[in-house]
């Protein structure tokens, strides 16, 4: 049988180096789709969750992986050994950026030699993480070929980014399209058939570089509009005009216009990230991507932003932010989710505290919130969040929301509290605000 035909048979192994955000979905998938599926994770605790059938991830129910596993479809390993046996391997490693803001393309590196090693005839490579045009064909590739197997020829190799929302029930895996790039019409045919098993529609492109370029579009677009928006909030604050009033309205119109919310800046392994590997990769090409600049000194100066907004609502009070008593509501970097990487709270935490103030935080998704250990605040520090409750609410001289998780109880908050800084509008349509609550975006 050829793998197209295994694929169309279900009786193609699928292999998932990564379960993270993007992998562990992606694997829980294609098992319920009927394929026999490997994850590969360097993290030994990750592997030992799967075979025991739990989940780690928010949007992944535990029933869901451990029906999974007793099927028999699922099983996790923490080493290579038997990627040599596996039909189709998908990378989801991750793609942060160093301290500078270059790319740190060196999980792909690392898993792809890996793979390598193992590579066989026959075999098809899906590259999933994000990164910058040019790293399928570039940098994936010419590890792969070191194996002696020629690409496009003995094995199959395609670029297909991951599009999931983490919180976002209504666009799941299983139905938000698909774009694949194949190094050869076969490479994006196999990887197309391979996918249509997840229901959603599949869009084939012209080449791996194509489908990179394809990811960053969508990211960059998101990056730019979050810019665009907050840049107004700033002016809307100036002028004394409530944007989210203004934005509200904006919505109505049907066509040409699509709403996007102010905010203490973006956060993620996305929208802050993604962007600055495609500025790195234009730079090669004597381009300067000034519009990704622009929207990335637009977005990191929010926190900053907001750590003013708690100091001029505590000066309404005749307070000031030295010694002040404040409590973060919201460390994860969107609301109703578990992920706090590139939350813009840590810059606003420690903001609030290079003034002086006392800070807490609580968040009921986010457990434990590391923040330090770089040249804006060195000192390394790992907060818990704390209970909220009315002795907590009340002794505080003001609560800061910062992601607006529906747990929250809003109206109790505001008559709780003696003063609230919302950088999301969380508090919308809340009785009594008005006096209590300084918005971001709004006249103070
Ligand atoms: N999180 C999202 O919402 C999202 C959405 C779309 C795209 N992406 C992209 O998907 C990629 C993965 O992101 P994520 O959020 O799933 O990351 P993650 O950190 O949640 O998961 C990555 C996993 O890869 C494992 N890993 C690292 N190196 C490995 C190796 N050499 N071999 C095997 N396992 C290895 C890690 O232990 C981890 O479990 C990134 O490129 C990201 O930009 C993420």
């Amino acid at each position: 049988m050829t793998l197209a035909e295994h694929i169309v048979a279900k009786s193609a192994t699928v292999g998932i180096v990564g379960l993270g955000y993007v992998g562990l979905p992606l694997a829980v998938n294609l098992a319920r789709a009927g394929y026999c599926v490997t994850g590969i994770d360097v993290s030994r605790e990750k592997v030992a969750a799967i075979n025991c059938g739990e989940s780690y991830i928010q949007d992944v129910a535990a029933e869901r992986v451990s029906e999974q596993v007793q099927a028999g479809r699922l099983h996790a390993t923490a080493d290579y050994d038997g990627a040599g046996e596996l039909d189709i391997i998908f990378i989801c490693v991750p793609t942060p950026y160093n301290e500078s803001k270059a790319p740190d393309i060196s999980y792909i590196q690392s898993a792809a030699r890996s793979i390598a090693a193992h590579l066989r005839r026959g075999q098809l490579i899906v590259l999933q993480s994000t990164t910058y045009p040019g790293t399928t064909e570039e940098d994936v590739l010419p590890i792969l070929e070191s194996s002696g197997l020629k690409a496009g020829q003995d094995f199959c190799l395609a670029f297909s980014p991951e599009r999931v929302d983490p919180g976002n029930r209504t666009f799941t895996v299983e139905n938000t399209p698909k774009v694949v790039g194949g190094l050869t019409p076969q490479c994006a045919e196999l990887t197309r058939l391979l996918l249509s098993s997840l229901s959603a529609p599949v869009i084939v492109v012209s080449s791996p570089r194509v489908a990179e370029m394809t990811k960053l579009l969508e990211n960059t677009f998101r990056a730019v509009n979050i810019a665009m928006v907050n840049e107004m909030a700033l002016l809307c604050e100036r002028m004394g005009i409530d944007l989210w009033e203004v934005i509200q309205a904006a919505a109505s119109k049907p066509f040409g216009f699509m709403p996007f919310s102010p905010g203490p800046g973006p956060g993620g392994h996305c929208i802050p990230v993604d962007p600055h590997y495609l500025a790195w990769k234009a730079r090669q090409y004597d381009f300067s991507t000034r519009f990704i600049e622009l929207a990335a000194a637009v977005n990191e100066a929010m926190p900053y932003h907001v750590v003013s907004l708690v100091g001029d609502a505590l000066n309404t009070q005749r307070k000031a932010l030295k010694g002040a008593k404040v409590l973060v509501l919201g460390v994860a970097f969107k609301k109703n989710i578990d992920d706090a990487r590139e939350s813009p709270a840590r810059r606003v935490i420690e903001g609030l505290l290079k003034e002086g103030a006392e800070v807490i935080y609580n968040d009921p998704h986010i457990p434990r919130f590391s923040i330090g250990g770089d040249a804006i605040y060195p000192t390394q520090a790992m907060l818990a969040s704390q209970p909220l409750d009315a002795a907590t609410v009340a002794a505080q001289d003001c609560l800061v929301i910062l992601a607006g998780h529906s747990a929250y109880d809003y109206a109790w908050l505001v008559r709780t509290a003696r003063l609230i800084v919302d950088a999301v509008d969380a508090t919308r349509g809340v009785e009594g605000r008005t006096g209590k609550v300084v918005r971001l975006g709004a006249p103070l």
